[in-house]
């Protein structure tokens, strides 16, 4: 891992708060994800499901954890499970955990080897009726392919058929978009390699480089500030590709006179950042691109103060809808006769900002996070207006994330990455 360590307490306090959530003679299990191979004998980067990570901090492959706040045996209340290591894979891979670093990791006092799991798991389940399961439930899953925490699910309702299921999903959702202290300052970690990350391309940027370049000038600053990567697959679009929202080839060459978009955030410690910067190719806005990014602008600034204790996601977006359409009216974009003809299901505006403007932001970048109940202080949510106008090869996005606080605004994680005309211009020019 090139983070630096988190402090346990965080992982503590965590899964202290899942456990107050179980219904009594319960436990729960949460597997790490599997190393996706790719082809004879090579892998992807392995990369920890955010459950096992965010409960107990172990970022290994092969590991289990289990919560069971009522076991008899106090060492039974927490374990964890790990591959055992050898001086044979230290050689080869490298150190893994051992028991006491896995407990150093995640405040965990009962680690165990893998290979002990089954023989365990069988002693444990005799003292439960019902049994936690972590299915991905998110309102913007798409996943096809079966996970070992899939296959741990298939083979433990097969192996114990009368016990009684439920579901993780709910309590995590809950937890995991109201942050801790430590998880907001990983965050900020984030946003602030983005930061650099962005303004080493401000002076890199110029007529006839490849997106692609800037793609690597990123990834270059990321990593040598301890980030892995990309939190996200990186969108730089110049000129019309701006107006394909999942544009991720970036592989054209960036034209004078263009605009160019940027969805590009740093991860850190597993935590996303999640940027939308929209730049000049030649340093300069003209008077049009002006017009449209500072009403993008605007929007941002509006709706991010509406981001506070109490707000109903569903109303937000359409008190942002209002917003949108002022400022599309402004621009010549839409007239009064396509704002008074609009549908509820689509409203007029839609033709130039199609896609939502917040989401829940933190150890995946489309977060865990309650949508249905009132915004509470220390979530962390995107603001991401834009406007898309195809016909003149020009799609501009402006995206921060924010804490909501207790009191006043929120709190902007991207407050120090530029973002006015100005700023922006002065930087390109310099
Ligand atoms: N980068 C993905 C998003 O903005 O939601
Ligand atoms: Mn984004
Ligand atoms: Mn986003």
């Amino acid at each position: 891992m090139k983070y630096e360590a988190i402090s346990n307490s965080l992982f503590i306090k965590n899964r202290k708060k899942f456990m107050a959530a179980m219904k009594p003679k319960s436990l729960a299990v949460f597997n790490s994800n599997d190393i996706f191979t790719t082809g004879a004998d090579t892998s992807l980067p392995f990369h920890q499901h955010r459950n096992i990570f965010y409960l107990s901090g172990v970022d290994q492959e092969e590991s289990i954890l289990v919560l069971f706040p009522e076991a008899q045996n106090k060492a039974h209340r927490e374990l964890l499970f790990v591959k055992e290591t050898n001086d044979h894979i230290a050689i080869w891979e490298g150190e893994k955990l051992n028991k006491v670093r896995a407990t150093e990791v995640s405040g965990i006092a009962s680690i165990h080897w893998l290979s002990d799991f089954d023989r365990l798991f069988r002693e444990l389940m005799a003292e439960v009726q019902t049994v936690y399961l972590d299915t991905n439930e998110h309102y913007r899953q798409a996943v096809e392919m079966e996970t070992r925490e899939d296959r741990f699910i298939k083979k433990t309702k097969a192996k114990y058929p009368a016990h009684q299921w439920e579901r993780s999903y709910p309590i995590l959702e809950q937890l995991r978009g109201v942050k801790e202290a430590e998880e907001i300052d990983l965050i900020q970690k984030a946003c602030a390699i983005t930061n650099q990350g962005f303004r080493r391309i401000l002076g890199f940027v110029k007529p006839g480089v490849m997106e692609y370049e800037i793609e690597a000038e990123f990834s270059h600053e990321f990593l040598r500030n301890r980030s892995r990567g990309f939190a996200y697959t990186p969108i730089i679009a110049s000129g019309h590709n701006a107006c394909v929202l999942h544009y991720i080839e970036n592989n054209k060459s960036c034209k004078d006179g263009d605009m160019l978009l940027l969805d590009v955030g740093a991860e850190y410690a597993n935590y996303s950042s999640d940027m939308t910067r929209t730049i000049p190719v030649n340093g300069k806005f003209t008077a049009r691109q002006k017009a449209v990014y500072q009403a993008v602008q605007r929007v941002k600034d509006e709706a991010t103060k509406l981001l506070v204790p109490g707000t109903m996601w569903d109303a937000y977006h359409l008190e942002v809808g209002k917003m949108m359409t002022a400022e599309l009216l402004g621009l010549g974009l839409l007239d009064k006769a396509d704002v008074q003809n609009e549908s509820a299901d689509w409203p007029a505006y839609k033709k130039y900002f199609m896609h939502g403007t917040s989401h829940h932001m933190g150890l995946d970048t489309h977060d865990y996070g309650a949508l249905k109940t009132p915004m509470q202080s220390n979530m962390v949510y995107t603001v991401e207006p834009g406007i898309y106008i195809p016909a003149e090869n020009l799609g501009i996005r402006l995206e921060d994330d924010v804490v909501i606080q207790d009191k006043g605004e929120p709190f902007n994680l991207m407050a120090d990455i530029p973002v006015d005309v100005e700023e922006i211009e002065d930087l390109m020019n310099r």
